[in-house]
Order: C-alpha cells, then structure tokens, then sequence
C-alpha cells in the first residue's frame, strides 16, 4: 500500500495552503518564481520550455561521462521504442538542443532564455538535497565578452537580494580553456598520482580521464588530497587571464562582494573560464551555481557559440527562506462568498459570482448543499473579505447587503444589473481596501 500512498523518495508534494497546514506551500513557491521570472524579464530573457526527457546521448555528451550526475545520478530508461531516453538531470543540455533545433539564434545574438524546470538526479535524499528538483535556470547564447558574465552573475545575486535572501554569497574562479587546462591536466595527474592507493574508486578511474572532477569528489579523503592540489588559476593562458579579470573589475564596478575559490571546479563538465556559485552562508550548500561554457554548443553540433548561465536551486531557495523566518503573505484565496438559501437563491449566487469573474473579482459560493451557518463558517475559512446572504427576501427585493468581514461594515447593494458597479463602488468606498 505504503507504494501508492507514499510519494517516492526525495519528491515533494506543493500544496496550496501548504504554509499554515506545515507543507510545501505552491503559493510560496508561485512568489518566488515570479521573483525570478521578473528579473530575468527584467533583463531581457524569454522563457523556453523544453521536454523533461532527452535522447540520453545528450548529456553524456553535454553533461559529460564523468560527472557524478552522469556516473551515477542519471534515471535512464529505454523506452518502448528501443530508444535510452533520460530524465533532464539538469537544464543547459536541453537548452543548448533546442535552441539549435528551433533555429532561435537567426534572430541574432545574444539569445537570451530562461526556465524553470523540474530536473531528476539519483541522490542520497537530505536536507537540501532531492531527486526531483527545482531550478530557475537562464543560458545566454553568442556574448563572449565578460560584460555578459558580470550581468548574469549580477542578476543572479539580484534576485536573491530582492527575495530578501541577505546571507546570499558569491564564489568565483576560472577553469580556463582546454588550451591552458592541458597544462594544468598534466600537473593534476601527476600530483594525484601520487595518491593512488588513497583515492576512492570513482576518482580512481577518473585519474586518467578527467583528473579536474576528482577536485569535486564528495569523499572527505579525496576531499583533503585535494586541498593540496595545483591551482588552475596558476596555469591560466593570457585571454583566461584578461577576461577573469575583466570579470572581477565589472563585479567590482557594481558593487559586488565576492571571493576567489580557486577549488571551485563545479559538477558539469561543460564550463570554461568563469564559474561561480551562489552559497548560502547560514545553511552552507550553494543555492546556485553556474558559469561559461564556450564549447558546448559545438560539443553537441552546433557552430562554435559562445554560452553562460546558471541554475538556482529552488528547494533550498524556499528552505532558507523559510529557515530565516521569511513573512509570506496569506494567499488571497477569495474576495467575496455569496451565500444562499434555497435553490433559487442559489441560481442567482452561482451567476453573480460568474459576473464578478468576469471582471476578475475571486468569488464562490456553495457547491456542497450547506445550511447557512456552515456556508459562513467556509467564508471564514477561505478568508472571504466579503460576504452576502441571498434569500428569499433578497430574491424578491433585488438587493441584499454585503458585508465586510473585517470591519462588520454593511452595505445594500442590487443583485439585478447594477450588481457590478454597486459592488465596486461599495468596496472601494471603504478605507481598508485597496483595488
Ligand atoms: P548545478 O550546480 O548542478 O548546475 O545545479 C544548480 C543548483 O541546483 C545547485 O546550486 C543547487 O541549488 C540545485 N541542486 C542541484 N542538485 C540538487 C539536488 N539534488 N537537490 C536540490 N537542489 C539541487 C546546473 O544544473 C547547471 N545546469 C547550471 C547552469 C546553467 N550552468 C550554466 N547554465
């Protein structure tokens, strides 16, 4: 039973009213997505929406196959068809894929997208950390300038400012290019080389294919060889270095704090250059991270473009939200409930609350054959700020009152054609609302 009534592991069910009852509340989630949808409108991105799953070909060789996300995070299926298709572990493959497919660079450069896409990756399900997961995502495609890099950094930070965010962070390196990285290639494996026997087994294979991952490795062991590491920031060519820098002096330009971390290599094989994560100081994982990735769009066959983004993690957006006690306001459930007694009165409830949608007014009334004092109970409930009463009387005068919750105030109003306007003008003449 437990297999139909349980929601798998690492999934979360959002609610709406999720805040009072203790839940994931979709009301709060829906605010602080549209934080993110404004400022990425805010700054000239449009939204893509693409399939939550790909050919599994694409991220082995977008993400790369020897990533953990790759090595061991994956839900890959073969589907009826033959065909090994993966749930998106992660948004920028997608992206990549479906600009090239739709042709949306025509229109010229930069091209600006953003999301908000649910991913799936196979972790150990804690705090911070599930399997379904959340992410505002933004990919600009064809800015190779570090302008570009300083304006999505500075729109990631700015929208985790404006949801009041505070203790928001900012980690920042440059992995370099594949030219200055060959270098630094040779100086990893030789320096981890000499920690064989102490390396786990993933970072084990890794030593002859991709030395940097072991840099990313979440074992406490290769976590401490790792500190003592050679630097890519020591083995940067000089474009790497200028455009690091140029990086640095825009940041600094618009104010913002950030620190160097030269381990910072992050979890996806596509980057270059630029990188940098978002942590959260007070709960100590990364809210976001991202960075450039010049090669990626040639990787999986398109003309040489350059490319940067990033992804927030919005379930540990809301959890630090929610752990540093963020007021979310009451959602607005309903502005009027017209109650009814008898089956003529509640005809004409069930066409003037239709009219008040009409002009966009939230109003119900009773689809469950309630008397009377239940009906007022669910007003209160759904925290109608007004109410009406319809009966037989209100039936054969054509007007009824209507009452505000809060202050008690009531006002006669029509329930024949001046319904709409004696409505308005009986709400917006009371000082505590505003419209
Ligand atoms: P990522 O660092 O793998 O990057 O994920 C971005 C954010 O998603 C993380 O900082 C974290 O907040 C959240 N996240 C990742 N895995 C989990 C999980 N298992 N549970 C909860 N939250 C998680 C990317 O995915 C890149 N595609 C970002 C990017 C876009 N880079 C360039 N463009």
């Amino acid at each position: 039973m437990e297999l139909i009534t349980k929601a798998p592991k690492g999934t979360v069910d959002l609610v709406p009213g999720g805040q009072e009852a203790g839940k994931a509340s979709s009301e709060n989630w829906r605010l602080v997505e549209d934080v993110f949808r404004g400022e990425a409108e805010l700054n000239g991105f449009g939204e893509i929406r693409t399939p939550v799953f790909e050919h599994t070909e694409l991220f082995l060789r977008g993400v790369g196959d020897t990533t953990d996300v790759v090595e061991k995070q994956m839900y890959t299926f073969e589907d009826k068809g033959g065909r090994s298709i993966t749930l998106r572990p992660e948004g920028t493959a997608g992206a990549v894929r479906a600009m090239l497919e739709t042709g949306l660079y025509n229109a010229g450069y930069p091209v600006k997208l953003y999301y908000i896409d649910t991913c799936y990756r196979y972790e150990k399900p804690q705090a911070g950390r599930v399997r379904e997961l959340h992410q505002f995502g933004v990919e600009m495609f064809g800015a190779a300038e570090p302008v570009a890099d300083a304006q999505v950094i500075a729109m990631g930070l700015s929208a985790l400012h404006r949801l009041g965010l505070a203790d928001a962070g900012l980690q920042l390196n440059s992995i370099g290019c594949p030219g200055c990285r060959a270098e630094y290639r040779k100086a990893l494996t030789e320096y981890f080389a000499a920690y064989r026997d102490q390396l786990c087994e993933t970072c084990l294979s890794r030593l002859d294919r991709n030395p940097m991952r072991i840099l990313d490795c979440k074992s406490p062991e290769c976590q401490e060889i790792a500190k003592g590491a050679p630097k890519i920031t020591d083995y940067l060519c000089e474009d790497c270095q200028a455009h690091f820098d140029k990086v640095q002096e825009y940041l600094t330009a618009l104010g913002i704090e950030y620190e160097l971390d030269p381990r910072l290599v992050r979890g996806l094989d596509y980057y270059t250059r630029t990188v940098f994560e978002f942590p959260s100081k007070s709960l100590g994982f990364a809210l976001g991270g991202g960075g450039r990735y010049d090669g990626l769009v040639e990787e999986l066959g398109g003309k040489p473009t350059p490319g940067l983004g990033f992804g927030m993690g919005l379930d540990r957006i809301l959890m630090a939200l929610e752990a540093q006690e963020t007021a979310f306001p009451e959602p607005e459930r309903c502005e009027v409930y017209i109650a009814s007694m008898g089956e003529k009165a509640l005809e004409k409830a069930l066409v003037l609350i239709n009219t008040l949608h009409e002009c966009g007014i939230s109003a119900d009334c009773d689809l469950c054959a309630r008397g009377l004092k239940a009906q007022m109970k669910y007003a209160d409930r759904i925290g109608a700020k007004f109410t009406i009463v319809i009966g037989d009387d209100e039936l054969e005068s054509g007007k009824a009152e209507l009452k505000n919750m809060k202050t008690g105030e009531k006002k006669k109003i029509s329930l024949d054609d001046a319904f709409t306007d004696d409505y308005l003008t009986a709400c917006t003449s009371q000082e505590d609302l505003t419209f």
